[in-house]
């Protein structure tokens, strides 16, 4: 099977300096001088204003930023259904209710514009909203900040696949994963990022069972990096360029490919450096699954079934394009959309093969439904 994910990681030996560094200093945790180095080189990637506090995982670091928001436990947050689990769980795991909102059919997210509609309907109490930049498209930052001014909304994005890519803005807590199917995966990790040093701050302490000079003066869980995983994100950063580089014409071959294909469609502004490759065909995702695993092609259907229709969330509020509890977009795009092998090791052979399974699915030539392509 051609697999539709490679994770792209340091070789062993390139760590072995570090890990030899870390066990010099004695330190293996607990924000140690790997993990102090780590986060200066986020910082410098995030940019100017940049502070960084890296977690365990992005779902830690959800958890962690929405709970330094200080909202009453039950206050309504505003997320999009079209999203991996984690989005929601950490709200709920927060003390906060999920409130699901559909997507852009074109960018496949939640956009400010659909929040702003669906702020006056999910109550006068709605303390957050959840943007998801969906796949590791980014959301705009400047927008969101916007929004949040405005509405008086606190503005947590979920930016999990968007390390690189996704920027900061005033007033916004943003929550990166560092899984290691991610472009920059380090195995498990994650961070939470915004220009707000002391919010960063409160962040540090959630994720360290809540202790400021041994006291436990907040809320918190364990939700720290160790040295050793920081090590090899030292490593990711240092050679991030390479691996932007491969997956750049990988990305381009596609775009080349499938712009032959009608009837397939890619997300708005998927950028060329992101996680993973997407499609949404006019078939069913699992007819075109099928055909692709015949010709030997793993795909993924990811964000499917939607929050809305998991059976965690089905007690959950929904606020619709006309109100209503129905997601047309999500339900739309989590029926027709599949993930088609994506990593920089892929060669032009290999998406050409991919490309021509994909020509060769029954009925792929018929239009998406819902916006234009
Ligand atoms: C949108 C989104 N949010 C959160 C997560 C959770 O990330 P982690 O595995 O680092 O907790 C993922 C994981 O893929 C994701 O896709």
């Amino acid at each position: 099977m051609l697999p539709v994910l490679v994770p792209d990681m340091p070789p062993p030996e390139a760590l072995m300096p570090l890990l030899e560094a870390i066990a010099r200093s004695g330190r293996f945790t607990n924000f140690g001088p790997m993990v102090g180095r780590f986060e200066r080189d986020l910082a410098d990637l995030l940019g100017p204003g940049a502070a960084v506090c890296t977690t365990s995982s992005c779902t830690a670091a959800l958890e962690a930023a929405l709970g330094v928001l200080d909202l009453a436990p039950g206050t309504a947050v505003l997320l999009p259904s079209f999203t991996f689990p984690a989005t929601a769980l950490a709200v709920c795991r927060a003390g906060l209710r999920p409130v699901f909102c559909d997507v852009d059919p074109q960018t496949w997210t939640l956009t400010p514009a659909i929040a702003r509609d669906a702020l006056p309907r999910a109550g006068a109490g709605t303390g957050a909203v959840v943007p998801v930049a969906a796949f590791g498209c980014p959301v705009p930052a400047d927008e969101w900040s916007a929004f949040s001014r405005d509405t008086g909304a606190a503005v947590v994005v979920d930016a999990a696949a968007a390390l690189g890519r996704q920027g900061l803005a005033d007033g916004l807590l943003v929550a990166f994963s560092l899984h290691a199917t991610k472009p920059l995966g380090i195995g498990e990790g994650g961070l939470v990022a915004g220009r707000d040093a002391d919010r960063i701050a409160r962040v540090r302490r959630a994720i360290n069972f809540g202790l400021e000079n041994g006291t436990v003066t907040a809320g918190g869980f364990n939700g720290k990096l160790s040295e050793m995983a920081a090590a090899v994100g030292v490593l990711q950063l240092a050679r991030r360029e390479d691996v932007a580089r491969r997956r750049l014409a990988v990305r381009q071959a596609y775009r080349a490919a499938l712009a032959r294909l009608p009837g397939v469609r890619l997300q708005r502004d998927d950028g060329d450096a992101a996680a993973v490759l997407v499609v949404q065909t006019g078939v069913p995702a699992e007819t075109v699954a099928a055909a692709l695993a015949d010709a030997g092609i793993e795909t993924r259907r990811w964000y499917a079934p939607p929050l809305h229709r998991q059976p965690r969330f089905a007690g959950c509020r929904r606020i619709g394009p006309d109100g209503g509890p129905d997601l047309p977009v999500t339900d739309g795009l989590a029926d027709r959309a599949i993930g088609l092998p994506f990593h920089g090791f892929l060669t032009p052979d290999d998406v050409g093969r991919v490309v021509g399974a994909l020509a060769a699915a029954p009925d792929r030539h018929r239009p998406p439904a819902g916006g234009r392509a």
